[in-house]
């Protein structure tokens, strides 16, 4: 769809991808970007940047997906919606019925209040969590539904929840299943990528940085601006009722991972090995050949270059990066 001129509501929006999906939003030719968000893990300084600009604000009344009035209320004279919120996946392993209530009474919440407000089109974030352990490298949209964990359970009931209202009411939507996404504004509860902001912790306080089990543990790492910009392709794109993998494409072990980050940030230490503890899925590449066939997706952002990046934020948001540090009870730099 064309965007110029568009109203579009970002529900998620202040989370890590989200608020980048609105900077990206922001880009375009649109009237307006609503966030809408409770603010369970979202937070303002997300935003910082892009509620500078005046066509970008938070819905005034509420926030929350399970509040279905105010869901309604904030899609109206809405144009397209983009769909981030959810629980993440360790949030879901502990109290999956939250997860459930959320993750998937929530975007059936989504579903109805963009049918009842004739949504032109929107673009659902599902996981490639719905993979599992991968069965065939790279994966295809094809590849089956090995997932075993609650969180990606509630996101195939998501994609199944987007087709079954495209068919019984038209609703235009696309589905994107992200790979592993790091980048600014990232935090420690990434299942797999606060290993990142973990290792970067071990250098900055001059310690070995930690591997668990041998680091061959391989991922697609893709940065959070690209996968934003995947957002803004989906919206535009005619495509509708598939799903799309969002990422690099590029198999990355842990222990490259962390030889690259060690490279980067100049650091002579040494990868320290101790015992693997518990891990959901141990190798998860993705083919990114239908995203850029059908979406005009294709990323952009290197992985040491993304690391970059993710370093210069940190060294410029110290105060947020230990306001995300003491969110999951990891002891402070000082
Ligand atoms: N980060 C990744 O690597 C990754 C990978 C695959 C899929 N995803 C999916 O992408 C989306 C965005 O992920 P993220 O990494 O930005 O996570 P995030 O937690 O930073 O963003 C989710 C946002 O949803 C909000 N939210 C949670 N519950 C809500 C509710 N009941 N009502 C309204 N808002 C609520 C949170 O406050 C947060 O701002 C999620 O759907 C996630 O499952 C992320």
């Amino acid at each position: 769809m064309d965007l110029t001129n568009a109203k579009v509501l970002v529900i998620g929006g202040a989370g890590f991808i989200g608020s980048h999906v609105v900077e990206e939003l922001l880009k375009e030719d649109v009237k307006e970007v609503v966030i809408y968000d409770n603010f369970c893990r979202g937070t303002q300084e997300n935003l910082e940047e892009a509620l500078k600009d005046p066509r970008a604000r938070i819905f005034e009344l509420g926030g929350d997906v399970l509040h279905t009035d105010l869901l309604n209320k904030a899609m109206e004279g809405v144009d397209c919606v983009v769909h981030l919120a959810a629980l993440w996946l360790l949030h879901c392993h502990e109290y999956p019925r939250s997860a459930f209530h959320v993750n998937i009474e929530g975007t059936f919440n989504v579903l109805e209040a963009c049918v009842k407000n004739e949504i032109k089109r929107l673009v659902y974030s599902s996981s490639a969590s719905v993979y599992g352990d991968a069965l065939e490298i790279p994966m295809t949209e094809e590849h089956p539904y090995n997932n075993k964990t609650f969180y990606g359970a509630t996101k195939i009931a998501g994609e199944h929840m987007c087709r079954a209202f495209y068919n019984r009411y038209g609703l235009n939507y696309v589905g994107l299943r992200y790979m592993n996404v790091y980048g600014p504004r990232q935090d420690y509860r990434g299942t797999y990528i606060a290993v990142i902001m973990k290792i970067l912790d071990r250098i900055d306080k001059g310690l070995p940085p930690i591997v668990y089990g041998d680091g061959s543990q391989s991922y697609d790492f893709v940065f959070v601006s690209d996968v934003a910009r995947a957002n803004v392709c989906a919206l535009k794109s005619d495509a509708v009722d598939r799903n799309y993998n969002v990422g690099s494409g590029t198999r990355t072990s842990i222990r490259e991972l962390c030889e690259m980050i060690l490279e980067i940030t100049g650091s002579d230490l040494q990868i320290q090995y101790e015992p693997a503890g518990q891990t959901f899925v141990t190798n998860r590449i993705g083919s990114t050949e239908r995203a850029e066939s059908d979406l005009g997706f294709k990323y952009k952002v290197e992985l040491k270059e993304g690391l970059r990046r993710l370093i210069a934020w940190r060294n410029a948001h110290k105060e947020a990066v230990e306001k995300r540090r003491r969110a999951v009870g990891i002891e402070g730099k000082k």
